[in-house]
């Protein structure tokens, strides 16, 4: 046998020399949950390590990732049900605690990147990412509401914008919305090929966010389909997009290859709120080995071409190189 793959695998040294794919810490985007009032950290039950943390304890936590090594956060707010309607005006109000907590974030920490979700479904009295009118998800309607959602979170000064709503042409219009009002220098990480997915549950949970009726079929896209992320990708890059994103990851790399091997744009790969329960709930009954299992699972997905995951392991992941359990 002349040759012998094994050879370069013979100890750790030449493992690490070899080693094609490495996933830092600042790949990484931590997601957030956040409520409004103090002295609030309520655990999502389906999302286990996961909390609502209302903006006092939330600085802390934020401070301890940073010591770990996170460099980037996206936030979601948890909004009262009575703060919702069907035009999701909450969501640009003066009053809005989100807002309030996205600027004194990047007082407090300026040097993090801090993203922002832009979709009507957290203060939608309707739980769906547009405008709903006879059961139907209106498109151009909605744009409006998110370029104001938009320009609200970059007022605030947050510094990635994350349009997650999947309507059509919402990259051109918010993009040049922000322009207009001044802010050309405001990133958006479009969720290019996100998909009507059964993973996003925990998420939905930890928001109350569910759609009230039907489901969100007409405007994610379907779980078949790969050529179509390509269209969306054009698209959004057309139209300005920073950043575009394949959701959910573990079950989609596929798509993260594809948009990799056809973009210039860093590509982005949310893992998502299923995807990481999935995982904690083989850890917790033991199936699986939490230190070993996760990092595979992150890695798989750089491997696939994601430059940045967002993951609800982040932390964690952080926490193992920071304590030297894993070497990068
Ligand atoms: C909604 C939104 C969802 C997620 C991020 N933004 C859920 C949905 O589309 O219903 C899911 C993230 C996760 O499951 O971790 N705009």
């Amino acid at each position: 046998m002349l040759v012998r793959p094994r050879r370069n695998r013979a100890s750790h040294s030449l493992r690490n020399m070899v080693k094609e794919t490495v996933l830092r810490p600042s790949n990484l985007i931590y997601p957030l949950f956040i409520v409004d009032g103090e002295n609030t950290k309520e655990e999502v039950k389906s999302l286990p390590g996961n909390y609502r943390w209302s903006l006092d304890l939330l600085l802390e936590e934020i401070k301890e990732c940073v010591d770990l090594g996170i460099q980037s956060f996206v936030l979601f707010p948890a909004v009262e049900e009575k703060y919702k309607n069907s035009t999701a005006t909450y969501s640009y109000h003066a009053t809005n605690f989100y807002l309030k907590a996205i600027k004194t974030i990047k007082d407090k920490f300026p040097e993090i990147c801090l993203m922002s979700d832009v979709a009507m479904d957290p203060y939608s009295s309707d739980g769906h990412d547009g405008l709903v009118r006879d059961g139907k998800i209106l498109n151009d309607e909605t744009l409006p509401i998110l370029a104001k959602m938009a320009i609200a979170q970059a007022e605030a000064g947050v510094d990635i914008i994350g349009p997650s709503d999947m309507m059509d042409g919402r990259i051109g219009f918010i993009r040049q919305e922000l322009d207009e009002a001044g802010f050309k220098n405001t990133a958006i990480m479009s969720y290019t090929a996100k998909y009507a997915s059964a993973f996003y549950g925990p998420f939905r949970d930890a928001l109350d966010s569910a759609p009230k009726a039907g489901d969100k079929k007409t405007y994610q896209m379907d779980p078949a389909n790969a050529t179509e992320a390509l269209r969306e990708a054009e698209l959004d890059t057309l139209e300005g997009a920073d950043f575009l994103m394949v959701k959910p990851a573990l079950n989609y790399l596929d798509i993260i290859q594809l948009l990799k091997q056809n973009s210039d744009l860093p590509i982005a790969a949310y893992h998502v709120s299923g995807e990481c329960a999935m995982l904690t709930a083989a850890c917790q009954n033991g199936w699986l080995e939490y230190e070993k299992a996760m990092p595979e699972a992150l890695l798989s997905i750089k491997r696939a071409g994601a430059d940045v995951i967002l993951t609800y392991f982040a932390k964690d992941y952080a926490k193992m190189i920071f304590d030297g359990k894993l070497t990068i």
